[in-house]
């Protein structure tokens, strides 16, 4: 497991909080805890000159193009970005990314110095099919395939995203084994893997207790500088 827990901050297309910048405000990392913001392609500037600690939401593999709307990782990187969230279910499902285009980002960030946050888990058809297993191992192994840099992997079940109601404790801890299991002997104890999907002031605590989880993916929770403080407090004083 990692010695350092994680907090990203998932923005989607939100405009900055206010106080987002506040010094001793909670979307700065501790000594404990790395806070990673995700905040829309344009609003990059203002949190890498705030000195947070910067992410993109999506780097599409090639470098430059005819990629309209578009941001590749080498801009991402050039703008003061070090992570970029890779397989977002939203991109999935919404854009119809691929497998391979997953993979082909996760190569392209890594090429380019940033550190991908690979989201990772079942729709609520792959579930109700009985499918969880099968994709969730897919998504990851295809995605990984020939990745030398570290990365960062965010088990979050599509159904649960933005619901408010996250998936029970005890289910998060038993996918996170598994997960752990399916990686090379290699990474098994060195990737972080943090879970997503409606993790609030309410859960938190609980959501932390499971020894699998380094920390979360918080997106709605994450808009308001007060719920997400509950939530950094909460990680650290879970246990180690
Ligand atoms: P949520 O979003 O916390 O609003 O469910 C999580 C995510 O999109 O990663």
């Amino acid at each position: 497991m990692s010695q350092k827990k994680i907090l990203a901050v998932n923005w989607k297309m939100n405009p900055l909080p206010k106080g987002f910048d506040a010094p001793k405000g909670p979307y700065r990392s501790t000594n404990d805890v790395t806070v990673i913001v995700f905040p829309t392609a344009l609003d990059i500037d203002a949190c890498v000159a705030a000195k947070l600690t910067v992410g993109g939401q999506y780097g599409r593999a090639e470098e430059k193009g005819s990629f309209t709307g578009d941001v590749s990782m080498a801009m991402l990187k050039e703008r003061g970005c070090t992570y970029v969230i890779c397989g977002h279910s939203e991109r999935r499902q919404k854009h119809g990314e691929t497998l391979d285009d997953v993979h082909a980002q996760m190569l392209a960030a890594s090429e380019a110095g940033l550190i991908p946050i690979l989201c990772i888990g079942e729709t609520a058809n792959d579930r109700d099919a009985n499918k969880t297993e099968q994709v969730v191992h897919e998504q990851l192994l295809s995605a990984i395939d020939g990745l030398s840099g570290e990365f960062i992997i965010a088990y979050e079940p599509a159904w649960a995203i933005g619901t408010g109601t996250a998936e029970i404790p005890t289910k998060i801890e038993a996918m996170h084994t598994t997960i752990r299991s399916w990686l090379p002997k290699g990474l098994r104890e060195e990737t972080p893997l943090i879970y997503g999907a409606s993790v609030k002031p309410e859960n938190a605590e609980a959501i932390f207790a499971c020894p699998t989880v380094d920390g979360a993916l918080v997106g709605i929770a994450a808009l308001q500088p007060s719920s997400f403080q509950s939530i950094v407090d909460a990680l650290h004083s879970s246990p180690l």
